[in-house]
């Protein structure tokens, strides 16, 4: 069953009925300021950092759900009143449809013959968001018309704004400025903070409301708020409790006529030594954010400010376009996984309808493997993010977990001690090289632990990742663990029994026996990757060293990390294998036999092929593959959190996204064209569209996981948008099924398609010149002739042209 429709000609995903099995949100904002939208209207904002700069208060967890923080109301004059994205009044609508748009979403309903269009996005390199409201009057007679908005305001720091009742009821402070129509929150302003919020009207006020309470009526809920069933504002001004903002507007239609309003959210900061004006008064100073808002009260400033985001739009997407037999491929690859890999780029795994905006920052590993689906949008941001993340690794060439994107500061709550960490930025700066060629970043001074003095260029840091897990080994000589690796819930060194202590924290044995499989599959793969660096920047040593260790790990896997028909997974804390045969439960894991055919161990010798086969005949059902097989059924203490969740959730035998496409690229190394694609289709958002009564998220994203085959709700899928899955299944269609990929020497093009597709084109913009590559099959495998504007070229990479050249033909043919 469908709740709407792919419109892809707008780029658009059209939802139908409000009503959706769970909130379908989009994201609002690129740089500095965000915004989540749902379906119904509702979500949050924040500056930067969704726990430290919040500017719209947000209740998770709530019933009904997703209600609060952001509203709009109209009322007849004859009293009756709705929201014209149906939550929260939740009136019967006459029509309704949701756009969800990039970078914007516009709701259009119809109540009793007005129809409200409402469009609501963040300009670029602004930090505010408009909602221009459109009303029209479809009816005969004229109607006198009451517009509220409504924005419950956070007191900035999320977590605080939560807990801290005794002190919150006490601080909150706003201004108005009735005749501009705008309310100032500047909660905390008279002290530490040198910014406020704004919520600005175009229109001239009936009345406005700055006091929850005031608003609502005692006792009443966001669905019958008294101010609007009365008609009327109170005008009120918020001491304490809870601030709000609301403006009230009359407006009279004729019939037919239409009406725009602008409401203008914002954040606004001050130099420290300018706040007040007066300059000895506590009033704000607003005499720089005055022409800001000004500008976007504008019609015609907001109709330019949003062609400005289409065209914005048009033009990351023009960088890579497919046209392909397959629609779903087509669909997610030139629009939404594109889209989705640039939220995932901003946010990590920080704030969404399933991450609060308070438990996590940037993860080091999320946000270098983010970059993986994003570099070749905004090179100039990845590498920024590149120097960001290196700067909060440690001397060691360990790294903190997380770091808070407001200070850039490792988060020392979390810690450090991923042993997987490091080797992801190894990752993440070779994929930047080589989109862009840009080999400057290496001589790039980065400082440790943000320690300045510390600082060496970014190629060491490298170095540091690298000499971290040979600085770490175990009794086999496989990485230890640490506390984790990918695999944040396969705690080996945790034996935590205490209620609610934290699995991610704890560690209670000292780590020097357990190993990871998986974590030797990576450096295999890092170590080639750094290899090819210290090949480029001519230090033969290095590279053979970097070589003689991939290779050393690799006999090491073949040696204690093969159980026979597949890879293990690890070795516990007692020295026991995880993910083996000799198990009961977690007999296979999808991880390590992903990660270790991805670097290539065991292509040679059939071993990849025997993990692959036994992959498919455990861990695959129509829905993905599952992560492990059998399911934890019970608590383990030496495994931890893995076996926390009930069978077939998350990482115990969910179908964990992001793992996938580890596998669809070790197919493709095996030359597995159907397969691959098989698997590709399976977790596919948009191929999932049909049965989204069953998937429940939306779909036109990727969500985290999708319940496996031991739980009761196989094919569920939960914890949408912000999952590693959007990067690594971009990689996996775009550079190895579809096999365009960027490389150190130039664009390597090594299609492992389907074998009944006649071909596929495509227009790829790399380094700046635009190939037009149209693939051609002829056989039934991989074989690559490659043309290059017509000149036969040997291999499948075509060199990087000469200076000057626009645009480059290539031709393949595949047999
Ligand atoms: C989740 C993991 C996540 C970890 C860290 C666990 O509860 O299951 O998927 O990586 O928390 O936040
Ligand atoms: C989600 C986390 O963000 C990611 O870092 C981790 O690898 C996976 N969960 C698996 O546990």
């Amino acid at each position: 069953m469908r709740y709407g429709y792919f419109d892809d000609n707008a780029r658009e995903y059209v939802i139908q009925r409000p009503d959706t099995p769970l909130p379908w949100i989009n994201y609002l904002g690129e740089e500095d300021y965000f915004a989540m939208l749902s379906n119904t209207g509702g979500g949050y904002s924040f500056y930067r950092d969704a726990r430290l700069r919040r500017l719209i208060r947000y209740r998770y967890n709530n019933v009904p759900a997703d209600s609060g923080g952001r509203a709009l109301y109209l009322r007849l004059s004859d009293g009756d009143f709705w929201s014209p994205a149906w939550q929260p009044v939740r009136k019967s609508l006459s029509a309704y449809e949701c756009r969800v748009g990039l970078g914007y979403t516009r709701i259009t309903s119809t109540y009793r013959g007005i129809q409200c269009e409402a469009t609501y996005f963040v300009p670029l390199d602004q930090t505010l968001e408009v909602w221009r409201v459109k009303l029209t009057n479809q009816t005969d007679p004229s109607t006198n018309l009451s517009v509220f908005s409504l924005i419950e305001f956070c007191l900035w720091d999320a977590w605080d704004d939560q807990t801290n009742f005794q002190r919150n009821f006490n601080t909150g402070e706003v201004e108005v400025d009735e005749a501009a129509g705008v309310i100032y929150h500047k909660t905390e302003y008279r002290e530490r903070r040198d910014h406020f919020a704004y919520f600005a009207c175009s229109e001239p006020l009936a009345g406005f409301d700055t006091q929850r309470e005031k608003f609502l009526g005692a006792y009443r809920g966001w669905h019958e708020p008294i101010v609007v069933e009365q008609g009327a504002s109170a005008n009120s001004i918020a001491h304490g409790w809870q601030p709000i903002g609301s403006h009230h507007v009359k407006v009279t239609l004729q019939p037919g006529e239409l009406r725009t309003i602008l409401f203008v959210l914002g954040y606004h900061e001050n130099p420290r030594d300018q706040k007040f004006d007066p300059p000895e008064s506590q009033t704000i100073n607003k005499r720089t954010v005055k022409p800001i808002i000004s500008r976007y009260l504008n019609l015609a400033n907001v109709a330019t400010a949003f062609a400005e985001l289409k065209k914005h739009w048009d033009s990351l997407l023009s960088i890579l376009q497919v046209y392909t037999p397959d629609e779903h491929t087509n669909r997610m690859v030139n629009i939404w996984n594109a889209y989705q890999c640039l939220i995932t780029f901003n946010l990590s795994r920080s704030a969404s309808f399933y991450e609060s905006g308070i438990g996590r920052g940037m993860g080091f590993r999320d946000s270098n493997q983010d970059l993986l689906g994003f570099v070749h949008m905004v090179p100039a941001r990845a590498r920024q993010r590149i120097l960001d993340l290196a700067a909060t690794q440690l001397p060691t060439g360990g790294a903190y977990h997380q770091y808070q994107p407001l200070t850039k500061h490792g988060n020392n709550d979390v810690g450090g001690n991923f042993n997987d960490d490091p080797a992801w930025l190894i990752l993440g700066v070779s994929a930047y090289l080589k989109e862009t060629g840009d080999w400057s970043i290496l001589d790039e001074l980065v400082p440790y632990d943000n320690k300045v003095e510390l600082a060496t260029p970014l190629y060491e840091h490298l170095q540091r990742s690298f000499q971290y897990t040979i600085d770490r080994l175990g009794l086999h000589g496989l990485p230890l663990i640490g506390r984790a690796d990918w695999n944040d819930c396969l705690n080996l060194n945790c034996f935590s029994e205490e209620p609610g202590e934290s699995f991610q924290t704890t560690t209670n044995r000292e780590g020097t026996v357990a190993e990871s499989v998986f974590i030797a599959g990576l450096f295999v793969l890092a170590s080639h990757e750094l290899a090819d660096l210290a090949d480029h920047l001519q230090h033969a040593d290095e590279a053979q060293r970097y070589r003689a260790a991939a290779d050393r790990m690799e006999e090491t896997v073949k040696a204690h990390g093969w159980d026979g028909d597949w890879f293990l997974r690890a070795y516990d804390a007692l020295g026991h294998k995880v993910g083996s045969h000799e198990r009961e439960e977690g007999r296979i894991f999808i991880e390590s036999n992903g990660m270790c055919v991805l670097a290539g161990i065991g292509l040679q010798d059939g071993r990849a092929e025997q993990a692959l086969a036994a992959v498919n005949e455990h861990l695959a059902t129509p829905h993905g593959i599952v992560l492990q097989q059998p399911a934890y059924s019970r608590y383990y203490v030496h495994l931890g959190e893995i076996s926390s969740y009930p069978p077939g959730y998350k990482e115990n035998a969910g179908i964990f996204c992001h793992t996938n496409p580890w596998i669809m690229i070790a197919e493709t190394l095996l030359g597995h064209g159907d397969q691959a694609f098989g698997y590709y289709s399976r977790i596919n958002p948009s191929q999932r569209e049909a049965i989204s009564e069953v998937h429940r998220c939306e779909p036109y994203v990727y969500a985290q996981m999708i319940a496996g085959k031991d739980a009761a709700t196989h094919g569920e899928a939960k914890n949408s948008w912000l999952t590693g899955t959007a990067a690594w299944n971009f990689a996996a269609i775009t550079q190895h099924i579809l096999g365009i990929q960027p490389t150190l020497t130039g664009l390597k093009i090594a299609p492992v398609i389907p074998t009944d597709w006649p071909g596929f084109s495509a227009k790829r913009v790399y380094r700046g010149v635009t190939y037009h590559i149209a693939v051609k099959r002829v056989g039934k495998g991989n074989a690559v002739t490659l043309k290059v504007d017509g000149q036969p070229v040997a291999g499948n990479v075509a060199p990087l042209p000469s200076q000057g050249t626009t645009d480059v033909k290539i031709d393949v043919v595949l047999a």
